[in-house]
């Protein structure tokens, strides 16, 4: 009865229905996808033009049957794989167990392998997977900078440089693209970092916008063809980057020529009118906030207010959109796989390439596996999994082999493979208040900072102090005070503890009369932590002392419960000197549940929406790696991070690999790279700082930032709310190290190798070039060691003569070799004249002054360059 009331209603309303709205068998199969759209757009009523402009869900866009679009145009994150599948009307988790993906490397990692071939496997994973999952458009590849080392979304970048971004953005999307499956170039721009009062207002002038910000996306769609590109949330020169008439009216489409459809960042359009004129295609959002473009689009049409070609504009881009995917008129779309074991060994090898060899001073790596046979892996870090967080790139893949699994089966059962964890500090949680007895807690305040004299006030409450807490300090001078809070503790099951206290000023800690702490004097922000063997159900008293002189005290207590519990100094050294190899890893986690809101519980933590407070590693890690190499300097640290982190044990570490995030076969690929199976070939797509000031200023809007040594650095609650100052303007990343001479931890494109390299002065085609020619770039690369191995050379060009800023050296091509031993090889590199140009402020465009340029090779920012000069006529 159904199926015939279905059937019945298809005939009699022209929208269910394929109707001579449709096109002919011949124009479907003559016409150009450019050709299609504006056919069937012309066929279009106004209501369902709009219809195409906003989504109908979180994820999809309405088709329009009559006209042969019978599906709904399909959207899904996200720039590593094929997001697990969400619930329709938001973000929530569909609940679903057939919505496994291959989860590749993020891509920082990608972005590490400099390698143009593995950006094209990444693309081809992700197209195929997406096609299969019967997905439209992927949103991915995240082209957009790493401008700062502590943005929360860093990993989900490809580096700091806009040529290497660039470079490695175009192959995913084309091969991407191949499997009728749209990328997305997000987002645009610029979105480099993420506060609490997001949208941030950008401030970079158009120079740095043109030579910094917008390569990466001009790559995408010029030599790309990118088919869709995503808006930032963030606002730019006052107005929101979906609204900007400049970036995406006058650049991306009348400038670059883009053909296809400039879609908002998930609930980042705010008006009808400035968002319609300003060139936005399509408005995406969860359900509930997608509004600007439905009936008020329609009613801005009929009062005039936007005209009607306007819309057809943005209906069309959708039909052309759907046409080059081949949604329309029954062409047949390409065939998807997905979970293959092709593509995991794709997962497997971008990990592996990204892998980068930061040290190997004693040449203690590569690890020889013959001799092994109890390995000590150290950190909590090495046996998370992180593929299914960060945000919108979460993916949610079959199996993901972490770096302690990875050893693991490495060895099989040739060699005892263990886990001790490090301190994390994100692993400390809030002491449950049943087992603080309660609330009841007595404290004492003094008006002195000895504890000396009568209370001026005693209250019950827990051991805490905070800005928020002030209130409950009414007759407690603001600064130079003391406190004692004595409570009891019952512990709900026998086990070794650890207290963990964050604090500013002076702490004590007593239990059952023993000093657990001891950190009697004035400073700010530290942390101090001590285990606590407690008997389930036996009631401990705990004595809280301090004293405050600073403007803003702050004491935070919390305990890390029996099953985590690091091990005590004694443990760890016994079992370091038990190990035939001992692996430590550092670095960050990805959040895999919410992003935390409190600035102090960001440390560590990479994940969209929010910042990284400062560079420091979780409290405890970098004691105990410390303590570690004391033991053996042969330990082997794995640093796993998105972003450059702080090493401050960096000169007693002599072997140091940078892993990032690796995806689902992080595990296998990393004991490939460290037992010598696989070569790194990895080079840092970022520069890491010896000390967070050494960077440009880091000013994001309402934040508060800590120097690694814990001093507030940049505090900016309310004033200057959510504007960012791009004030060290082109001097972003390697640029910003060179131009103020500060010698970095590690320079933007180093990685060693197991074996050695020669790299060859660079022979030029000419020693003058006219303008409009090309030059080309010859360089010999030898292998001097004895391994098979692979070297990246790095083209910089610097035009010292040049009559306006430029930086000491910029990026501008690169090449990855792959030799045997005793081999050499020549690579060959262009540069073309908007390599030598910068963009003209008064001119409106790219100038390639006259006169001498030089042309660096090496193999990093920092290497021992091989040097050419040519003229430039
Ligand atoms: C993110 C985008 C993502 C979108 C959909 C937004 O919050 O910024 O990168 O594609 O959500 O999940």
């Amino acid at each position: 009865m159904k199926l015939i009331l279905v059937v019945l209603i298809a005939a009699v309303v022209p929208c269910l229905a394929v109707d001579a709205a449709a096109l002919t068998a011949d124009e479907r199969n003559n016409l150009p996808a450019e050709k299609v759209a504006a056919t069937l757009v012309s066929r279009l009523t106004l209501e369902e033009k709009v219809s195409l402009c906003h989504g109908s869900n979180t994820w999809t866009v309405a088709a329009i049957p009559r006209i042969g679009l019978t599906e709904p145009l399909t959207l899904s994150d996200g720039p590593n794989g094929v997001r697990k599948q969400l619930i329709l009307d938001g973000y929530g988790d569909a609940g679903r167990d057939d919505d496994h993906s291959t989860a590749l490397p993020r891509t920082t990692v990608l972005a590490a392998t400099w390698d143009r071939e593995l950006a094209a496997e990444f693309g081809d994973v992700m197209g195929a997977e997406a096609r299969e999952r019967n997905k439209d458009v992927l949103l991915g590849p995240d082209v957009n900078l790493m401008r700062s080392p502590l943005t929360g979304r860093n990993f989900e970048y490809m580096g700091e440089d806009p040529c290497l971004a660039a470079e490695m953005g175009v192959p995913i999307i084309r091969s991407m693209q191949v499997y009728d499956i749209a990328a997305c170039a997000k987002h645009y721009t610029p979105n480099n970092q993420r506060n609490k009062c997001s949208p941030e207002e950008t401030r970079a002038d158009e120079r740095v916008l043109r030579e910094i910000y917008l390569p990466p996306f001009e790559a995408a769609v010029k030599k790309g063809g990118v088919l869709t590109v995503m808006t930032a949330y963030d606002q730019f020169r006052g107005e929101p980057c979906s609204q900007s008439d400049h970036l995406i009216n006058r650049i991306l489409k009348k400038e670059w020529g883009f053909r296809g459809v400039a879609l908002s960042d998930w609930g980042g359009l705010h008006t009808t009118i400035a968002g319609a004129l300003g060139g936005l295609d399509l408005e995406m959002g969860p359900t509930a906030k997608i509004k600007h473009f439905k009936q008020p689009l329609l009613d801005a049409v009929k009062s005039g207010e936007v005209p009607e070609a306007v819309v057809t504009d943005k209906a069309r881009r959708m039909i052309y959109l759907n046409a080059c995917l081949k949604k329309i008129g029954g062409e047949r779309r390409a065939a998807g796989s997905r979970n293959t074991p092709e593509h995991q060994a794709a997962a497997r090898r971008i990990a592996e390439g990204g892998i980068v060899l930061l040290k190997n001073d004693a040449g203690v790596l590569p690890l020889n596996p013959a001799g092994i046979k109890k390995v000590l892996v150290l950190g909590e870090n090495a046996d998370l999994q992180f593929c299914d967080g960060g945000g919108s790139s979460q993916v949610k893949p079959p199996y993901e082999i972490t770096p302690f699994e990875g050893i693991r089966r490495y060895f099989g059962d040739k060699a005892d493979v263990t886990l001790m964890p490090l301190r994390l500090t994100n692993r400390f949680t809030e002491i449950p208040s049943d087992v603080l007895s309660g609330r009841k807690w007595q404290a004492e305040y003094f008006s002195n900072t000895k504890l000396e004299g009568e209370p001026v006030q005693a209250k019950d409450w827990h051991p805490r102090i905070n800005s928020q807490d002030s209130r409950l300090r009414k007759d407690v001078p603001a600064t130079g005070f003391s406190v004692r809070w004595t409570g009891k503790i019952t512990a709900p099951e026998t086990g070794l503890y650890v207290l963990g206290a964050d604090h500013t000023g002076g702490l004590r800690v007593e239990l059952d009369g023993k000093r657990l702490v001891d950190d009697w004097q004035d400073g700010e922000n530290r942390f101090a932590d001590a285990p606590m063997e407690l008997e389930k159900d036996r009631v401990y008293s705990l004595v809280v002392e301090s004293f405050q002189s600073a403007r803003n005290p702050f004491i935070r207590v919390r305990w890390q419960e029996p099953s985590i519990a690091p091990p005590t100094k004694n443990e760890l050294v016994s079992a370091v000197k038990a190990a035939d190899a001992v692996i430590v890893f550092t670095g960050n986690q990805i959040n895999r549940g919410r992003a935390p809101k409190v600035e102090d519980e960001q440390r560590a933590i990479e994940s969209e929406a929010m910042n990284r407070p400062n560079l420091q590693g979780p409290d405890g890690q970098d004691k105990a790696v410390a303590t570690v190499l004391e033991v053996t300097p042969n330990a082997v640290v794995v640093n796993l991070s998105g972003a450059p982190v702080a090493m401050p044990w960096v000169e007693r570490a002599p072997t140091i690999l940078h892993a990032g995030f690796g995806g689902m076969e992080a595990g296998t690929a990393l004991a490939r790279v460290l037992f010598g199976d696989v070569n790194p070939s990895g080079k840092l797509p970022y520069t890491f700082p010896v000390r967070l000031e050494d960077c440009p200023p880091q000013l994001v809007g309402d934040y508060t930032l800590f120097s690694d040594s814990g001093d507030v650095l940049v505090k900016m609650p309310g004033k200057n709310q959510g504007k960012v100052d791009y004030s060290e303007g082109l001097f972003v990343g390697y640029r910003w190290f060179d131009e103020k001479n500060i010698e970095p931890l590690f320079p933007f494109g180093h990685g060693l190798s197991y074996t050695t390299f020669d790299i060859g002065a660079p022979e030029l085609s000419a020693a003058a070039i006219k303008p409009g020619e090309d030059l080309t770039v010859k360089v010999k690369v030898s292998n001097t060691g004895t391994r098979a191995g692979a070297e990246v050379v790095q083209l910089y060009v610097a035009d010292p003569e040049a009559s306006v800023v430029r930086s000491p050296r910029e990026l501008k091509g690169f090449a990855k070799i792959f030799l045997q031993p005793g081999e050499t090889r020549e690579v060959e590199m262009k540069l073309v004249m908007r390599d030598l140009s910068f963009w003209d402020i008064e001119s409106g465009g790219w100038n390639a002054e006259p006169g001498q340029f030089r042309v660096m090779v090496g193999n990093s920012s920092r290497a021992k360059f091989k040097e050419a000069v040519f003229v430039l006529k």
